[in-house]
């Protein structure tokens, strides 16, 4: 006899609703099935019957048959409403909203274990990329130089687009936006937040550290200038939107988002359009370099379908960094080497650089202490500067006792 499938109720029926519609109508003998679809427009033309469809949330949250809560919406408030109330009743949720699960880390871990309720959310970073549960599952215990990459699939369309076709800023990005890479508001993908928030939820996964996006620096690729992509190119680099976290020593771990020069014996040198690359960098593993599509419906589809699968077999994060003995800190207490071309400048004079090993006519590059570069934020966005990070980060050994604070898990 075969098992009655498990129900699932679907939050949004956007490019990643319509993907993971469409795989699981051919994945033969799931044993899940969309019961209720919650969209928040109702005169939207949909491809399914109008019976699958409701605007009220409790139609899924409040119906006792529902096994599991799948979350795809864009909206991050109402999807903290969705996602904390489902967890609060027990049920079992998978959410792909990368704001939500970074902005809340450390509150939706906490619910899970309160409610014995599981979150899965591997669709949240770098989409079909399996990288949460292979920093959970396979590099559980070995210990991690490094986790970096190229995070956002947007941002890198548009870098490809322009430092490779030649093609202007704006018509890239409109593409982007057009195959449904982008976000809503595309500021979060070319500010560097989305990455930042995807960062956020892979640190917690590769050092129990569990941090508030607000406290780390994110600089995007909105003031991108020809003069940059020409200085880059005179040598040889491209110019890629690259999210890091790192090991500064056996107590410490620095983050950040920026631009980075990439050489061509970078992993990350071919890595173009919607794709993600991932670099792990362990003890014993050494560099292994994850790459897939980091954006679209069904790449992202694929993740959750994913998760659906392993939560239908009772898989859930421990979150094992956190819990293990080896403890690490968060500090700003590094330098970075940049590359930065400004407009004005006067904005030196706010920026105390530690060290400047050239300089150009509307550029220098040096050393700046990532502690700095977060203070110096607004400066910077107002002048149209572009910052681009060499990839060099160094600790200042003097001051590592200023650390920041993370919250905790129960
Ligand atoms: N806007 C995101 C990106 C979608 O471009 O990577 C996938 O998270």
């Amino acid at each position: 006899m075969t098992a009655k499938k498990k129900k699932i109720g679907l939050f949004g029926f956007g490019s990643v609703g319509q993907g993971l519609y469409d795989i699981l109508a051919s994945s033969k003998g799931f044993n899940a099935e969309v019961s209720k679809i919650v969209i928040k427009n109702a005169d939207k033309e949909r491809t399914l019957p109008a019976e699958f469809f409701s605007t009220d949330a409790n139609d899924i949250l409040n119906d006792p048959t529902i096994d599991l809560v799948v979350e795809l919406i864009d909206n991050a408030d109402d999807a903290y409403h969705i996602v904390t109330s489902a967890l609060k009743s027990g049920k079992t949720v998978i959410s792909a909203n990368k704001k939500l699960i970074a902005e809340h880390f450390v509150e939706l871990v906490n619910l899970q274990k309160e409610n014995n309720a599981t979150l899965l959310y591997e669709a949240s970073s770098c989409a079909s990329i399996p990288i949460i549960r292979t920093l959970e599952e396979y590099y559980d215990n070995e210990t991690l130089h490094g986790v970096s990459g190229i995070f956002n699939g947007s941002s890198n369309y548009i870098l490809s687009k322009v430092q490779n076709e030649g093609l202007a800023y704006a018509s890239a990005l409109k593409d982007a936006q057009d195959l449904g890479f982008a976000e809503s508001d595309p500021a979060l993908d070319v500010g560097g937040y989305d990455a930042k928030y995807k960062l956020v939820i892979i640190t917690g996964h590769s050092y129990g550290v569990f941090l508030d996006p607000d406290d780390v620096f994110n600089y995007g690729i909105q003031h991108l200038s020809e003069a940059d992509v020409e200085y880059a190119r005179s040598r040889n680099l491209k110019i890629k939107l690259v999210a890091q976290v790192s090991k500064v020593d056996d107590g410490n771990i620095s983050l950040f988002v920026t631009p980075q020069f990439v050489s061509p014996e970078s992993n990350l040198y071919n890595v173009e359009n919607e794709y993600n690359g991932v670099t792990v960098e362990a003890a014993f593993s050494e560099k292994q370099l994850f790459y897939g599509k980091g954006a679209g419906g069904h790449p992202t589809g694929s993740a959750v379908l994913s998760d659906i699968s392993a939560a239908l077999y009772d898989y859930r994060y421990e979150y094992k960094k956190a819990k293990s003995i080896v403890k690490y800190s968060y500090s700003k207490e590094v330098e970075l080497e940049v590359y930065l071309r400004f407009n004005n400048q006067s904005i030196l004079d706010f920026i105390p650089f530690t060290a400047i090993t050239e300089e150009g006519k509307n550029y220098v590059v040096g050393t700046v202490k990532l502690g700095t570069l977060l203070h110096v934020k607004n400066t910077l966005e107002q002048d149209g500067a572009f910052l681009v990070s060499t990839g060099k980060v160094k600790k200042i050994e003097t001051n590592l006792s200023q650390v920041s604070q993370e919250a905790v898990l129960v």
